[in-house]
């Protein structure tokens, strides 16, 4: 295994240099009348638009809750792509990040997909801008192309292969049985754990996530030390030294069934905290821990929870449903060539059953 080095090194420092994470946004609190007031004016533009709301796991539990209240859906990123081509609404309201948004766009260019805000990124599809990446791709061209679902429409355009955190490991270990080389973009740490379990010969682009690179291995392991009994579940976003620590490592459906399924009566999460509200749901009885971020003293710059996922709240949902002014456009010629490769895991997933909607809906 190979951590890529850059070919452009000026272009990809020039990308980290411009990014910056946001600090977490403050949203004025709602009092249980305004709040109800706000669903329901939510509620009736959403039945007047005929639009569906598609909320991840990491959104604020409101949003979550208002998707599931309306007949929409709350998911990782694997099945928010499939619900959307699944759904017979004229418009899509992406809840999450940036790159679901496009996701959904590329595979329903006829609906209209609004998200709360467009600001809303993700520090994987930053830091893997499409020029550096297309320029590291033609140095390879004896490599197939895998790209996490965490990228722009641009960098899909690049790849023969999307995945996400679901369907990672199966796509590699198909891939690696062909005797492809591959390379992979842009998380390194997952990208590092699938070359683990699969042996594939993987060249990695050097991102990461600034929410699970957070997460500590020692920090981790005195948790654990306090809760013998407790279960480790692990987002493979996170750095080996936690991964290794982990009773599950999995994306975050795999995760939340971890929860329900096991018969552990604590949990230990190095995952985003917006994940603990379907926990909850789906699992009330259990105690969940959130796994710490840092050492004593250490300071965190996300503290486990997703500065863009946090942009999404129901003050900017009101807002698009009313302007319409925060919508997804993609340029057709990228769209066409992203398409195959979505579309390609997703038939890949329909095929091998993976990824089917939980049990419990
Ligand atoms: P999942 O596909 O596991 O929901 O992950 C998406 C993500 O952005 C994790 O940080
Ligand atoms: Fe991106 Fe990490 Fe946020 Fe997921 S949690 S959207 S990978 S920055």
């Amino acid at each position: 295994m190979t951590t890529a080095a850059i070919d452009t090194p000026d272009l990809e420092t020039r990308a980290r240099d411009r990014m910056q994470v946001p600090k977490q946004p403050e949203w004025p609190a709602l009092g249980d009348a305004e709040k109800t007031a706000l669903k329901d004016r939510i509620k009736q533009l959403l039945r007047e638009q005929n639009a569906m709301l598609v909320a991840h796991y990491y959104v604020d539990g409101d949003l979550q809750a208002l998707a599931e209240e309306t007949g929409g859906y709350v998911a990782d990123s694997l099945e928010m792509a499939r619900f959307g081509t699944e759904s017979d609404a004229d418009t899509l309201v992406v809840c999450g990040v940036r790159f679901m948004g496009e996701t959904a766009k590329i595979l329903n260019p006829e609906k209209r997909v609004l998200m709360p805000t467009l600001a809303a990124t993700c520090s994987l599809d930053e830091g893997c801008p499409a020029g550096a990446f297309s320029a590291f791709c033609d140095a390879h061209p004896d490599h197939t192309v895998v790209v996490y679902a965490n990228t722009s429409a641009e960098v899909k355009a690049r790849s023969d292969w999307v995945v996400t955190s679901s369907i990672a490991l199966p796509i590699v270990e198909y891939l690696h049985a062909k005797g492809e080389k591959i390379i992979w973009a842009p998380d390194k740490h997952l990208g590092h754990y699938v070359q683990r379990m699969t042996g594939a010969d993987m060249l990695l682009w050097d991102g990461a996530c600034v929410v699970h690179e957070e997460f500590k291995g020692f920090a981790l392991d005195r948790v654990r030390r306090l809760h013998p009994d407790a279960a480790v579940l692990v987002h493979p976003e996170s750095p080996d030294e936690v991964v290794d620590q982990a009773d599950v490592v999995g994306s975050t459906t795999q995760l939340i069934k971890a929860v329900q399924s096991m018969p552990n009566q604590e949990f230990i999460v190095a995952t985003d905290a917006g994940i603990f509200w379907k926990m909850h749901q789906l699992a009330p009885e259990k105690t969940l821990i959130a796994a710490p971020t840092a050492g004593e003293g250490a300071t965190c710059e996300s503290c486990a929870h997703c500065p863009w996922m946090a942009m999404n709240a129901l003050q900017n949902l009101e807002q698009v449903l009313r302007s319409h002014d925060q919508e997804i456009h993609i340029d057709e010629a990228i769209r066409q060539r992203a398409v195959v490769p979505i579309q390609r895991m997703l038939d890949f997933a329909r095929e091998r059953g993976i990824g089917a909607r939980r049990d419990s809906d």
